[in-house]
C-alpha cells in the first residue's frame, strides 16, 4: 500500500472480548520457539523479551520469502527483481512509518539498531549544532547506548551533560528533570520505558519542558514500541528510536525517527555508495532523504522482516496487547512481593499502572547471576547482570540485578511456574550459599 501522510494508521481489530483478553491463547501457535519443548530438553519458559524477543511465523516466513523470491540489492539495478527488492525494501519503511505516526516515510533511516540511531544523532545532529557549554539532559536510569554516544559527543564538543534522578519509587523525578533543564539544553534525551526499572516516563510533559527551553527531545522507544502505541505527534518528540529485534522482527535492523526539517539540517552520519547523488574525485553531493543517511547497502531482509513484525504486532493491536501485559504484570508483582527478602526495583503497578511489563529485582544477601542459572536449570530464561544500565545499579548501590521481561504470549502459568522455581532457588541458595 503506498504511503500518503493521510493514510491511517492501520487500525487494531476491535477487541471482542474484554480489555485484557488472553492473548498468549491466540498468538502462541504463531512463536515456533516458544512451542518448541525439545530446544533446552525440557519445557521452556522465556521470560527475556525485553533483552530479545521471539519472532512469529509472518517474520520468519518474510524473511523466507524475500531470500526466496524477492532477493537483489536495491535503488540500483534496472531489472525487475531490483525493483521487487526495492519495494519490498521501501514498503518496510511505509510500515514503519506509518507504526510510529511519522509525517512521511523521508522521516524514517534505517539503521543497524537503536544504539546507531543514536549515535548518528550525536554524531551529525551533535558535531554540527553543539558548542562548549551546551547542555544535555538525561536521566540515570538510561540505557548505556543513550549515555556513551551523549559522553563522547561532550569530549569532542565542550558541551555538558546532565542527569536527572528518581523519586523513592523508582519513577522519573520530573522536577528535577524541570531543575536540569535551562536556557543552555539543547537536547534532552530520554528511555521512554526503562529496561531495568520498567518505569514509564511520562514523555509528553518531558517534551513541553525541553521545547519550553529551545531544547529538542530524543525519546528511546525500545521497551514502548513492542508493548503499546507510540505515536511520535502526540508524544511531541524530535527524535525517536527504535529496535527490530525487540519488536518481534530480525537483529541488525533499527530506525530512527526525526521530524524532516532536522534531518534536512544534518549532515550525513557515514559516507559511501547509495547516501550520493553526484561523486567528483574532491567532492561530493548527498542524495534525498532519508538515503542521505543510510550508506552502502542497507539490510534490506532484515527491513522486510521487520515491516512483517510490524504487520504483525498492528494487526493484534497494541492496545490490546498493553492491555493483557498489564494483567500479566500485576501477577507477575503478585507473585515476586510474596518471597521473603526479595526487592523489585521501580514502581510497582499499583504506583505506576501504565509501567512495562517487567520486573528487575534483588534478593538480599544473594547474587543474581546464581538465581538465574537455577532457573536456566529448570528451563527458565531471565536475565541477570546490569541489563547495559550501569549507572542505574550503582545509583541504588547495587552491580546487578535478576530481571524477567514478558510479552504477549506469556502465560499466567508460566509467571506461577517462574515464581515457585524462583522460591525454591531462593532457598536452595540460602542454604547452600
Ligand atoms: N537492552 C537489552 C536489555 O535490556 C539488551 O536486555
Amino acid at each position: 500500500m503506498p504511503f500518503t501522510a493521510s493514510a491511517p494508521a492501520l487500525q487494531p481489530p476491535a477487541p471482542t472480548q474484554s480489555a485484557a483478553e488472553d492473548l498468549a491463547a491466540v498468538t502462541r501457535a504463531d512463536f515456533p520457539l516458544l512451542a518448541d519443548q525439545a530446544c533446552l530438553g525440557q519445557p521452556l519458559i522465556y521470560l527475556d523479551h525485553a533483552a530479545t524477543s521471539q519472532k512469529p511465523l509472518a517474520v520468519l516466513d518474510a524473511l523466507q520469502r524475500y531470500y526466496r523470491h524477492d532477493n537483489a540489492n536495491v535503488h540500483r539495478g534496472a531489472h525487475q527483481l531490483s525493483a521487487r527488492a526495492t519495494d519490498a525494501f521501501e514498503g518496510a519503511r511505509d510500515k514503519t512509518a506509518r507504526f510510529v505516526g511519522a509525517a512521511t516515510p523521508r522521516e524514517i533511516v534505517f539503521t543497524r539498531n537503536a544504539s546507531e540511531a543514536i549515535n548518528l544523532v550525536a554524531r551529525s545532529w551533535g558535531d554540527a549544532f553543539l558548542r562548549p557549554g551546551d547542555e544535555i539532559v538525561l536521566t540515570v536510569m538510561e540505557h548505556h547506548s543513550n549515555l556513551v554516544p551523549w559522553q563522547q559527543l561532550a569530549a569532542r564538543t565542550g558541551a555538558r551533560l546532565r542527569h536527572a534522578g528518581l523519586t523513592a519509587s523508582g519513577e522519573l523525578d520530573l522536577e528535577d528533570l524541570r531543575a536540569q533543564i535551562s536556557e543552555r539544553t539543547r537536547l534532552v534525551s530520554v528511555v521512554q520505558i526503562s529496561n531495568t526499572l520498567g518505569s514509564h516516563n511520562p514523555i509528553s510533559a518531558i517534551a513541553q519542558l525541553a521545547h519550553a527551553a529551545g531544547a529538542l527531545l530524543l525519546v528511546d522507544a525500545c521497551q514502548s514500541l513492542p508493548h503499546l502505541p507510540v505515536n511520535v505527534q502526540t508524544l511531541g518528540a524530535d527524535f525517536l528510536v527504535g529496535s527490530s529485534h525487540k519488536l518481534c522482527g530480525p537483529t541488525g535492523m533499527g530506525f530512527l525517527w526525526a521530524r524532516e526539517a532536522l534531518l534536512e539540517a544534518m549532515p550525513p552520519f557515514l559516507g559511501g555508495g547509495e547516501m550520493i547523488q553526484d561523486v567528483y574525485l574532491d567532492h561530493s553531493t548527498w542524495a534525498e532523504l532519508p538515503h542521505k543517511f543510510e550508506a552502502g547497502t542497507p539490510a534490506i531482509g532484515e527491513a522486510v522482516g521487520m515491516g512483517a513484525a510490524i504487520d504483525y504486532l498492528t494487526a493484534l493491536g497494541l492496545e490490546r496487547i498493553h492491555a493483557w501485559e498489564q494483567r500479566l504484570t500485576a501477577h507477575l508483582f503478585q507473585r515476586l512481593q510474596a518471597i521473603d527478602g526479595l526487592r523489585v526495583l521501580g514502581p510497582t503497578p499499583q504506583q505506576q499502572p501504565d509501567r512495562g511489563a517487567l520486573a528487575s529485582f534483588v534478593v538480599e544477601g544473594l547474587h543474581a547471576n546464581d538465581i538465574a542459572a537455577l532457573l536456566d536449570a529448570s528451563g527458565i530464561c531471565i536475565r541477570s547482570g546490569h541489563h547495559c544500565t550501569q549507572p542505574l545499579h550503582r545509583h541504588y548501590g547495587i552491580s546487578g540485578s535478576a530481571r524477567a521481561s514478558l510479552s504477549f504470549t506469556t502465560t499466567i502459568e508460566e509467571i506461577d511456574r517462574f515464581a515457585e522455581e524462583l522460591a525454591s532457588s531462593v532457598s536452595f541458595l540460602r542454604e547452600h550459599g
